[in-house]
């Protein structure tokens, strides 16, 4: 009886912690679970979207239902992934597209023009095989991109300059290690694609509201949503988290407030903050 707000939707979410290599035994990563993605991945997928999550290299969470699910290590193969997946080019998007495709073609016998190809990522419900019919040719390799992205990922701000390729030695009384900045791969899609909904989170111990529209603005998001972590109950490996969502100024919408409740709970009211902000 849920409305199924996102039908239709491609959403692509980053989840979890990334993993940044040392050396071969050893990496610099954070406590994040990622049980909020997760759980939005779930969600969105109630909500009637097609999901692809692509999980941290310290995941360990069950694959929802439905959700499909790629592995990364490190935030530039999460970047990566991301780009891919936003745009629709992502190899595993390709699987997936043969299965609806072959669906598709029991199903929709007037495909006139369609070239479907390898990379063709098609949506699974009925209304949308129609529009593949009619759409499809349009596009060259009938790659389809995303409309939302949603970044959960708690992606390292630094990473090793460079692995080193054996195991260091204890052999030296102090050692440094050289980190360089990680590309923001929140900012780095949003900008790169301005007709994409974006949506943010932010951890923050002060100055909530603030911070959030700070974000909003230098990483062009429709939607932020931020937790405060000074608090011990909610955040990173709790079931539970409690939000304030700040839209932005395109959508001349109040700021919301999600009470404390389950990270499954939070998630279903942010997709259906999503499907409504959609369909402003
Ligand atoms: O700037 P800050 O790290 O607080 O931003 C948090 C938001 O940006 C989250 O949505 C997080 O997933 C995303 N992010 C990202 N890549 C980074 C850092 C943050 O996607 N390198």
């Amino acid at each position: 009886t849920t409305p199924q707000l996102l039908a239709g939707k491609r959403v692509v979410i980053t989840a979890g912690a990334t993993v940044e290599a040392i050396d071969p035994v050893r990496y610099l990563s954070n406590h994040s679970t990622g049980k909020m993605g997760f759980a939005l991945a779930r969600a969105c997928v109630v909500a009637g979207a097609e999901v692809v999550l692509i999980a941290g290299g310290k995941v360990t969470l069950p694959t929802p239902l439905n959700v499909t699910r790629i592995d990364v290590l490190s935030a530039k193969e999460m970047l990566l992934a991301a780009q891919q997946c936003v745009d629709g080019t992502h190899s595993a998007l390709s699987l997936l597209s043969e299965e609806a495709h072959d669906h598709a073609h029991d199903h929709e016998h007037h495909h006139g023009d369609c070239d479907c190809g390898d990379d063709h990522y098609e949506q699974q419900d009925d209304e949308h095989k129609e529009q593949h019919s009619h759409h499809a040719a349009v596009t060259d390799d009938n790659a389809r991109a995303a409309d939302i992205f949603i970044a959960t990922a708690a992606v390292a701000d630094y990473r090793t300059e460079e692995a080193a390729p054996q195991k260091i030695k204890k052999t030296q009384e102090a050692m440094t290690l050289s980190l360089v900045k990680n590309p923001d791969i929140l900012a780095t899609i949003s900008l790169a694609h301005p007709a994409l909904f974006v949506v943010g989170f932010a951890a923050e111990t002060q100055d909530v509201e603030r911070y959030a529209r700070g974000k909003l603005a230098s990483k062009n998001l429709d939607l932020i949503a931020c937790n405060d972590v000074s608090r011990k109950d909610i955040g990173f490996a709790s079931n539970d988290n409690a939000m304030q969502v700040f839209f932005s100024e395109r959508y001349e919408r109040e700021a919301i407030t999600l009470e404390k409740t389950s990270k499954d709970k939070i998630a279903e009211q942010l997709a259906s903050l999503i499907g409504e902000t959609i369909w402003h």
